[in-house]
């Protein structure tokens, strides 16, 4: 089956749905979603969505910006982070019109609070040397993704955008440099839909699945970037995961750091607030790559408290912030501690240890969303992405916490405004029903494989060793390990067969599927990680414990080769007005 649409956008969190927003009516617009769009992940971001509005006192978006590109390790391209953070205040404004319902302050104001990472000076005429917290994350409690993520659902139906909800994306349709459309498959049939389009733009999310301790929803396979990659074109600095803080003791389950925005303490085995070691300024608003490694490095000094499972964790002690405000500022979090950890958080600390949460890297654009065919900046005609999949790049080596439901609504809209003016002078390509060939052959494999291997032992093991080898701490001996498990998975993936031979919501085969899309993902993850012989913001080789800017101002682009190693190339970090300097907070 052939459908068309002049736009099709394939991921419906939040940067797909501002995008939606943008298509002017007269264009037809398609949204395909693996899932119900407001059960994208976007719904689990808590804490804020950050703007230098000045509601809560002097901020300017300059501040943010040499937040941005200091918390980055000075890997983000500055030209993209002025865009961002210039553009902020007006996106969050924006939002509010939209009918997104933030908490507010006693003047009736949007709300802010502090953050991670985000300061401002001490002294106005000193603007590099001691940096305060400030309030800049705007937030609705800690549903703010949540919110927002229904807002731009309620908007881009006002738009009439036509939704296909429970679809998942098998390939992506590139010839000569122009996407043509993309081919899914509808979870409830397995029939698979050529949608032919002049335009597509991915909007897929992350891929936290590949650890096992996550914050990712379990959609979070990296689908669009593995389509991306598969396709030939690069992906760009996947080595930069982020390891948030705080995520629920062996869940995984976020713990906003908007407890700790709040007033809430990291805390050891005796009780001490550790971050005062690590951070003597801003303590447990340091930035997230330099709490995780505390927390890891305080467990493994043997400072941490063993679980009854022999795992360990540290403490996020919030039980000081008193019921009311826990209530009306943390109720979902301090809810979630009850109900999976049993624990009181009026009373007593919640366990937390880090938690993959968020990818860095991602498909390669420019800040109008087109997608990069290679390091030299050249564009695919037609192909766009935004939010997590896609890497502009703001956040560089490590994203101040807040800045991602930033990025997907302020380049969620320009990918979309993009689009709009693509749209004024595209044309379609021609497909036909074979568009769908290669799909169809790597399902009928799937369906009739008769190898020993299943899903679910293949994913731990990835999930397992990610977590073991690519983690907060990385070192070259591990790294060779991981590459070499990456392969005996890759080659046992090939004799995965399923039980589950029926064609109706076959959650079996989309498993199949995406643990190949997580194997391409861990696969430019690790080969980037192995290469870059330095430590940059979430990026810590032991064995390369300093940044070294001479050889490593530059992003990797991993491109996919049949050989199962991928092939390297780089491209240099755009540095506009801040020159690198020593990271201290
Ligand atoms: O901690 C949090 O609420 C997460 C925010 C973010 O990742 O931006």
């Amino acid at each position: 089956m052939i459908k068309t649409f002049d736009v099709v956008i394939v991921g419906a969190g939040g940067a797909g749905l501002r995008a939606a927003v943008e298509i002017p009516k007269e264009y037809s617009c398609a949204v395909i979603s693996k899932v119900y769009p407001p059960r994208s992940h976007t719904g689990t971001a808590q804490g804020g969505v950050c703007a230098a509005l000045g509601n809560m006192e002097d901020d300017s978006w300059e501040n943010h910006a040499f937040d941005t590109v200091k918390g980055s390790d000075y890997l983000g391209d500055q030209d993209s982070i002025e865009v961002m953070c210039r553009d902020a205040i007006r996106a969050i404004i924006e939002l509010e019109h939209m009918g997104m319902p933030f908490s507010r302050n006693e003047k009736g104001q949007i709300a802010q609070r502090k953050f991670g990472g985000h300061t401002k000076p001490a002294d106005p005429n000193d603007p590099y040397s001691n940096r305060l917290p400030v309030m800049r994350s705007c937030y609705s409690a800690d549903r703010t993704g949540h919110v927002m993520l229904h807002t731009l659902f309620e908007n881009s139906i006002k738009n009439q955008v036509t939704f296909f909800s429970e679809y998942f994306a098998t390939d992506l349709l590139i010839e000569n440099g122009v996407c043509k459309g993309v081919v899914a498959m509808d979870i409830a049939t397995s029939e698979l839909t050529v949608f032919q389009a002049k335009s597509v733009l991915f909007a897929t999310g992350g891929n936290g699945r590949i650890f096992r301790i996550t914050s990712n929803a379990h959609v979070g396979t990296g689908d669009g970037m593995a389509l991306v990659y598969r396709a030939g074109l690069p992906l760009e600095d996947m080595e930069f995961y982020q390891f948030h803080p705080t995520g629920l003791w062996k869940l995984g389950i976020l713990v906003s750091e908007a407890a700790r925005g709040e007033g809430g303490i990291l805390k050891n085995s005796s009780g001490e607030r550790f971050m005062e070691r690590y951070a003597p300024t801003v303590k447990d608003l340091a930035p997230r790559d330099m709490v995780s490694r505390a927390i890891i490095t305080e467990i493994r000094e043997g400072r941490g408290i063993r679980g009854s499972d022999g795992t360990d964790y540290v403490y996020l002690d919030v039980s000081h912030l008193g019921k009311e405000l826990i209530d009306e500022k943390l109720p979902e979090i301090t809810g979630f501690a009850r109900t999976y950890l049993g624990v009181e958080p009026t009373k007593e600390p919640i366990p937390i240890q880090p938690t993959a949460h968020y990818a860095m890297g991602g498909i390669p654009t420019n800040a109008d969303c087109e997608v990069l065919m290679n390091e030299m900046g050249e564009t695919v005609k037609g192909l766009y992405a935004a939010g997590e999949c896609a890497c502009v790049s703001v956040h560089g080596a490590n994203r101040l916490g807040t800045n991602s439901l930033l990025d997907l609504v302020v380049f969620g809209r320009r990918g979309g405004k993009a689009i709009a003016e693509f749209l004024k002078h595209a044309d379609f390509q021609p497909v036909d029903e074979s568009a769908a060939d290669n799909s169809r052959r790597i399902i009928d494999a799937v369906m009739n494989s008769t190898g020993g291997e299943k899903i679910a032992a293949l994913r731990t093991e990835l999930q397992n060793s990610m977590m073991e080898l690519c983690g907060v701490f990385r070192n070259e001996e591990g790294l060779k390990k991981m590459i070499e498990i990456l392969g005996g998975l890759r080659e046992r993936s090939r004799s995965v067969s399923i039980q589950d031979k029926g064609k109706v919501f076959n959650t079996e085969l989309l498993g199949a599927l995406e643990l190949q899309n997580m194997l391409d993902n861990a696969e430019a993850t690790v080969f980037g990680a192995y290469a870059r012989n330095e430590s940059r913001g979430a990026h810590t080789r032991e064995d390369h414990p300093k940044r070294d800017d001479v050889n490593w101002m530059k992003h990797t682009f991993a491109f996919r080769k049949n050989s199962s190693y991928p092939e390297l190339k780089y491209k240099p970090v755009v540095v506009t007005r801040y020159q690198p300097m020593e990271r201290k907070y």
